[in-house]
């Protein structure tokens, strides 16, 4: 499994990716405006984003544009700005023949805001190289993200999706809207290729009470050897 983060936080962004493990960065526009983004200074913060993970990790920049014209226009401009970066666009009858557009160029889409197995394997037909399904958004409707997530990478699974994404890439499920470490726990165990996170959660991710005691009595006792 990779980890992604998801945030468009520079400082979050620098951080994690300093601890090694950072496969790469989803940003949408809520949290674009979470951290004060203003839209003349978009496509340099993404611009920035890519410099910080390197071109290695791929970077989704999401378009906001809902006509399948303007979200090609869009996606185009968006994956000039750096090779890693990846079009993020809503599952929707425009999103899927934009997404074939883009596809049929040589540029990645991250088909974001999937929520059901038959959006998933259109997603993939239309050839998107990531999907994003959401867990903590579907269980606030008292639904199962995980349950959801689980059947989606198992019916991606059935088939061979190479021949639709670019340059014959496998399909990766982005498993998305995560809220706690226990989220990437069950997305690991039923095989989701990555799941983004939102830095709060990478850093529970990383600590447990034990380790933190552990280490503690670790060295006290190195003080009893000196
Ligand atoms: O990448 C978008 C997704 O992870 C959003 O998460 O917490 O706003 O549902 P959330």
């Amino acid at each position: 499994m990779k980890f992604f983060l998801d945030t468009a936080d520079l400082d979050e962004i620098a951080e994690a990716a300093s601890w090694g493990a950072l496969a790469g960065v989803t940003t949408n526009p809520t949290l674009y405006a979470r951290i004060g983004g203003k839209l003349e200074h978009f496509h340099d913060h993404i611009k920035r984003i890519c410099e910080i993970v390197g071109p290695d990790c791929p970077v989704s920049a999401e378009t906001v544009a809902m006509e399948r014209k303007e979200m090609v226009e869009d996606g185009k401009r968006l994956a000039a700005l750096a090779p890693n970066v990846v079009v993020k666009i809503p599952t929707m009858v425009e999103g899927l023949a934009a997404t074939r557009e883009l596809a049929d160029e040589g540029i990645r889409v991250n088909m974001t805001l999937c929520f059901t197995v038959p959006q998933a394997i259109l997603a993939a037909r239309s050839g998107a190289r990531y999907v994003s399904p959401f867990i903590g958004r579907f269980d606030d409707i008292s639904e199962d993200g995980i349950a959801q997530v689980e059947d989606i990478v198992d019916a991606l699974g059935n088939y061979d999706f190479r021949e639709n994404t670019v340059n014959g890439e496998q399909i990766e499920v982005i498993a998305a809207s995560i809220r706690s470490a226990n989220h990437v726990t069950q997305c690991a165990l039923m095989g989701a290729d990555i799941a983004t996170v939102p830095f709060g959660v990478l850093k529970k991710m990383v600590s447990h009470p034990l380790t933190e005691k552990g280490i503690e009595s670790f060295l006290n006792d190195w003080e009893k050897v000196k």
